[in-house]
């Protein structure tokens, strides 16, 4: 991995992805705390309250702080729109091995952000110098899936996991570019 700053920001077209604050977590846990969410994650504990989202926002902190992990709230862009900042969702990579994970609340499902917010942080993930990203999956998570694929992961053997090589990432670019 290169020693490049972690970004403070990235813009994709509908959002903005950037750290997590403390103010953010009374608009975050109800998306997240949803069981039609949080059930498709390993690592979120269910039921999810204000003192889990607190929690989260230290430990995002600090896995930045010491670059071992990349977390990022998804917010609605301010483009002048109602409902501008609104969080919709979140994604992450751990720095140390590539494991990739991300969610969105439910009334921000089904329009594309998945396949927006994934590309852009594996975009920013490939040019820290991460030479692999990966994915563990459900088996029944066929959106999850679509998203991971049209990204350019392939499915590893078990078809629980999915990868992404830095240079399986730039051929598919440069293809679908
Ligand atoms: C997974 C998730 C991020 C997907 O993001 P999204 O923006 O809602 O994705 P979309 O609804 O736009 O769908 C993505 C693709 O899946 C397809 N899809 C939707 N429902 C599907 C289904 N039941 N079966 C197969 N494909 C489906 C869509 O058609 C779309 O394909 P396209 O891009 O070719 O049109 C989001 O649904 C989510 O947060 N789910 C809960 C948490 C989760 O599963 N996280 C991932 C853990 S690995």
């Amino acid at each position: 991995m290169t020693g490049a700053p972690l970004p403070d920001r990235l813009d994709t077209a509908r959002l903005t992805l950037r750290p997590f604050h403390m103010e953010d977590v009374e608009r975050f846990v109800p998306l997240i705390g949803d069981w039609e969410v949080a059930r498709w994650l390993a690592r979120v504990p269910h039921p999810y309250g204000p003192e889990d989202g607190r929690a989260w926002v230290a430990l995002a902190a600090r896995n930045r702080a010491e670059r071992a992990s990349l977390d990022l709230l998804a917010v609605r862009r301010n483009d002048g729109q109602p409902n501008d900042g609104q969080p919709v969702g979140g994604i992450g990579v751990i720095l140390a091995d590539g494991e990739i994970g991300y969610w969105l609340g439910r009334p921000h499902q089904g329009i594309g952000y998945g396949t927006e917010m994934l590309r852009a942080v594996v975009a920013t993930a490939f040019a820290l110098g991460l030479p692999r990203l990966w994915a563990r999956i459900a088996p029944d998570n066929h959106r999850s899936r679509r998203v991971l694929e049209t990204v350019g992961f392939l499915p590893l053997n078990d078809a629980d996991h999915y990868e992404l090589t830095a240079g399986r990432w730039r051929f598919f670019t440069r293809e679908t570019a």
